[in-house]
């Protein structure tokens, strides 16, 4: 039995191979503020914004509770304070790994432990102890087979690479020769990711007006100020696409290939003091807008064009208790109180749909349990929407929530039954958007099939599988298989739940 459902998987795997995923942008969420938010309003705040992958800087265990069963994705740091301890005792990690992932998997999904911040340049002391953290969190992780669901990497700034302009002549820093290399040599022997953070504010700030604004706020540049790369010819549209090149061909001068970047930290500070002119609204609203739309077409920089760039802004709130530059208290996208800084989606398929004259039909926010469960069981029942995508192990049963699966079955019956006379009323529990709620691996009927709005793989069973029709990129393989390597343990529990329903 085992061996068929394994089987299963293994064809699931190669369906992915000749299918792409798109990137998603998360969000970094820093505590160091003196209003925030209950955990529970904090998941509430994540769920209307439908963010999808979040990153904590440590491993808090009321947040990381409120977590569990959400269907978000989580990135868990080892504060700096942490690494030396960590890498110097083995069983001190793997005392770290049971009680900050361990325990809280499956139901918070843990993906990945980002070990430090930036330890070369905020720290280099703690250089040496850095791979030894790493291996031994690794090394924790096998012990507790769980090292297919959960990466380990580390976040580094650009300051690991004194010359990112040209990308193409860029180099770490030699000064971390030995230990960049013996990091690069972990993430390819372990399957990871290396961990940037990218900031073209900071870099366009330092240039001295080298470079126009427009280059480092995606936008549009004059014919006389086109960005290309001497050597290569490359035309750069962006800055990020910029410093995410130059760490790629820093990767590469070390003779280190197929090692995916992902950006855990990027973004914009909206307020400075008065000698930081280039902290405003408007500039951080740019950005992040720009940057969202950037990432979410789901091509690589001008090297990599196959390599999605998945992205963590920086960061949920304003942590107003932070040291510093008044900047510094002023990069998040939303007040404590959940009003947006300026406008913007964080939801990529929002952003992406804004325009797509598809509408959707999702229960109503507030209405009483009892009602979303009446309305849910006509739906299911006498409405004959198909109901299987949220039953438990399918893509739409997390979060498990009246509400999510009272809109999901809405919808069903709504995207069916508008065009013969169904309305979207269900007693004043249901109510219309144009904004596509599909999340993750859950498609809502109606949503767009192309390939940008898609934050994971589409699911592998159910109604709406015919969705995967996407160029074969080779390299775009590469980051579907890592992915798809942690996936595939964690859905197996699923799939074999889900049996009788594939029979
Ligand atoms: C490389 O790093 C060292 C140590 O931080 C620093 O002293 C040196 O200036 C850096 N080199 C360059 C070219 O920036
Ligand atoms: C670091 O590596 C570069 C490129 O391989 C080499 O030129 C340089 O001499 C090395 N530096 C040190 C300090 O090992
Ligand atoms: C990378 O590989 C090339 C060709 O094999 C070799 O010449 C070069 O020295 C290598 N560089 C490093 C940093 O190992
Ligand atoms: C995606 O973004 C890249 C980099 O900005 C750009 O070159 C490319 O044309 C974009 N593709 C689409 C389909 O918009
Ligand atoms: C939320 O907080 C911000 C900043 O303190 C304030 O400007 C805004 O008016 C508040 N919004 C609401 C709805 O309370
Ligand atoms: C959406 O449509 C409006 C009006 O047609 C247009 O001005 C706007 O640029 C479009 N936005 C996007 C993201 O395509
Ligand atoms: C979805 O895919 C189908 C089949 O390829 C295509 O005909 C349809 O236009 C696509 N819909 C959207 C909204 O992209
Ligand atoms: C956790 O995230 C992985 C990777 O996206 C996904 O495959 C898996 O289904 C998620 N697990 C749960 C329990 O949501």
């Amino acid at each position: 039995m085992i061996k068929v459902w394994l089987g299963a998987i293994l064809l699931f795997c190669g369906l992915f191979f000749s299918s792409t995923i798109g990137a998603f942008v998360g969000i970094n969420i820093g505590t160091d503020v003196s209003n925030l938010p209950s955990d529970t309003d904090i998941i509430g705040i994540l769920k209307t914004h439908q963010i999808s992958h979040v990153r904590l800087f440590d491993s808090d265990a009321h947040m990381l509770s409120a977590l569990s069963n959400t269907g978000i994705e989580v990135m868990v740091g080892v504060t700096n304070e942490e690494v030396l301890g960590v890498g110097e005792s083995p069983s001190a990690a793997a005392a770290w790994i049971n009680k900050n992932v361990a325990a809280y998997l499956p139901g918070t999904n843990i993906t990945a432990i980002a070990v430090g911040s930036e330890v070369l340049t905020s720290i280099p002391n703690a250089a040496p102890v850095l791979v030894p953290a790493m291996n031994n969190l690794y090394k924790a992780l096998v012990a507790s087979n769980l090292n297919y669901l959960v990466k380990v990497s580390t976040p580094q700034s650009m300051g690991v690479i004194p010359r990112p302009f040209p990308p193409s002549t860029a180099n770490f820093n030699t000064t971390w020769n030995s230990t960049i290399f013996q990091i690069l040599q972990f993430l390819r022997n372990t399957n990871s990711f290396y961990m940037l953070n990218a900031y073209p504010y900071y870099e366009y700030v330092k240039s001295n007006g080298i470079f126009p604004i427009e280059y480092a706020l995606f936008q549009p540049l004059s014919s006389v100020k086109q960005i290309v790369d001497p050597n290569t010819l490359f035309r750069y549209n962006s800055m990020f696409d910029a410093l995410v090149d130059a760490t790629y061909n820093s990767i590469s001068a070390l003779n280190f290939s197929k090692i995916p970047i992902v950006v855990t930290e990027t973004g914009w500070p909206w307020f400075g003091g008065a000698n930081e002119p280039y902290a405003t609204v408007k500039n951080a609203e740019a950005f992040n807008g720009n940057l969202i739309r950037r990432v979410s077409n789901d091509s690589g920089p001008p090297s990599q064009l196959d390599m999605p760039i998945n992205t963590y802004i920086y960061e949920l709130f304003n942590e107003d208790k932070r040291r510093g530059p008044v900047s510094e208290r002023n990069w998040g996208v939303l007040f404590t109180n959940s009003t947006a800084v300026y406008s913007i989606s964080l939801s990529n398929s929002e952003s992406l749909d804004a325009n797509s004259s598809t509408v959707f039909c999702i229960a109503r926010q507030g209405t009483d349990e009892d009602s979303l469960q009446s309305g849910l069981n006509w739906a299911c029942g006498p409405g004959q929407a198909n109901c299987r995508a949220i039953q438990q192990g399918q893509p739409c049963y997390l979060p498990n929530t009246w509400q999510n699966h009272a809109s999901y079955a809405y919808n069903d019956y709504y995207q069916k039954m508008h065009s013969s006379g169904g309305t979207c009323d269900f007693d004043g529990t249901a109510t219309t958007t144009t904004i596509d709620p599909s999340y993750g691996s859950c498609r809502f009927g109606g949503s767009s099939n192309s390939s940008t709005s898609r934050l994971f793989p589409p699911p592998a069973f159910g109604p709406y599988t015919k969705a995967i029709m996407h160029n074969d990129k080779s390299s775009k393989v590469i980051l579907g298989c890592f992915m798809f390597h942690w996936r595939v343990s964690y859905a197996k529990d699923e799939i074999l739940k889900s049996q009788p329903d594939q029979a």
